[in-house]
């Protein structure tokens, strides 16, 4: 696994469902928005943290810039966002720009391995950090990124079964994940602040498994059926109960 093959697979992602986008759009699960109570991650986030004008916000994975520019937008703080995509950070500068965002907002191609100390009050990295090469090292990046009284957020899929199936393994092939997140990693100083395994949304097994055979035969002529197929082992992974879907959190003490 390298930083080059995630550049690769948000770059054809971005290709395949980005290029005609006229709006900033999340790159993460829907939720059940009724049971949920919100539309969108960083909608409850956004109501569950106290940002304020002065908050120094990173969006460790931003995509093309949806919570980045929400949370500016909103807040009227400044955030930056990062991803290893060239062109999410084209499309998300681009966004920016048509937001009037820009003296609040920055984009840059960065990795999250690589961040100054003491910057931040707020970094989110909402679906990213399962695509670390190397946990510890990144869990050690973000939360040294943070000022003292910082707060990392963390939104995921953690694992709960240690034994390896076969979805487990295609998933984190197809995805090209480094490692997988563990439920039994969740542990101080780390906190789960919330579980929101209930509320994803997956299709059933039957379908699940119909688009995968699909998906086989189209891998051939486009390459973002692999990316595709991933998505679909991680919903059969939500129905096999063995995903959880969590917000987890650490404040950096006052130093
Ligand atoms: C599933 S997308 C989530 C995007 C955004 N957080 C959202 O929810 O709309 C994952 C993002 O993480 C980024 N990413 C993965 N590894 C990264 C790294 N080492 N440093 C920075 N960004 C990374 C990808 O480039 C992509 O933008």
């Amino acid at each position: 696994m390298t930083e080059a093959a995630i550049t690769s697979i948000y770059n054809r992602l971005f290709k395949w469902e980005g290029k005609s986008a006229k709006a900033p759009y999340p790159i993460h699960k829907k939720l059940n928005t009724v049971a949920f109570g919100y539309d969108d991650i960083y909608k409850w986030i956004l109501d569950n943290y106290q940002f304020n004008a002065d908050s120094k916000v990173l969006d460790a994975g931003c995509g093309v810039g949806y919570g980045s520019l929400l949370i500016a937008e909103t807040k009227h703080c400044q955030v930056k966002g990062i991803s290893l995509s060239d062109a999410e950070i084209l499309q998300a500068t681009q966004f920016s720009k048509e937001k009037n965002l820009e003296h609040l907002v920055t984009f840059n191609v960065t990795s999250y391995d690589k961040l100054e100390p003491k910057s931040f009050d707020f970094i989110i990295a909402t679906e990213s950090v399962k695509h670390s090469l190397n946990l510890e090292k990144t869990l050690k990046s973000l939360r040294n990124a943070l000022k003292p009284n910082g707060t990392l957020i963390i939104v995921d899929d953690f694992l709960t079964n240690e034994t390896y199936s076969n979805s487990i393994k295609s998933y984190q092939k197809d995805w090209q994940l480094a490692e997988l997140l563990s439920a039994s990693d969740v542990l101080p100083p780390f906190r789960l602040k919330k579980d929101l395994t209930d509320f994803v949304q997956t299709k059933s097994n039957l379908k699940v498994n119909f688009s995968i055979i699909l998906l086989n035969v189209l891998k051939q002529i486009n390459s973002v059926a692999t990316i595709m197929r991933g998505g679909l082992y991680l919903e059969k992974l939500f129905n096999e109960g063995v995903m959880k879907y969590y917000i987890i959190d650490f404040k950096k003490p006052n130093q």
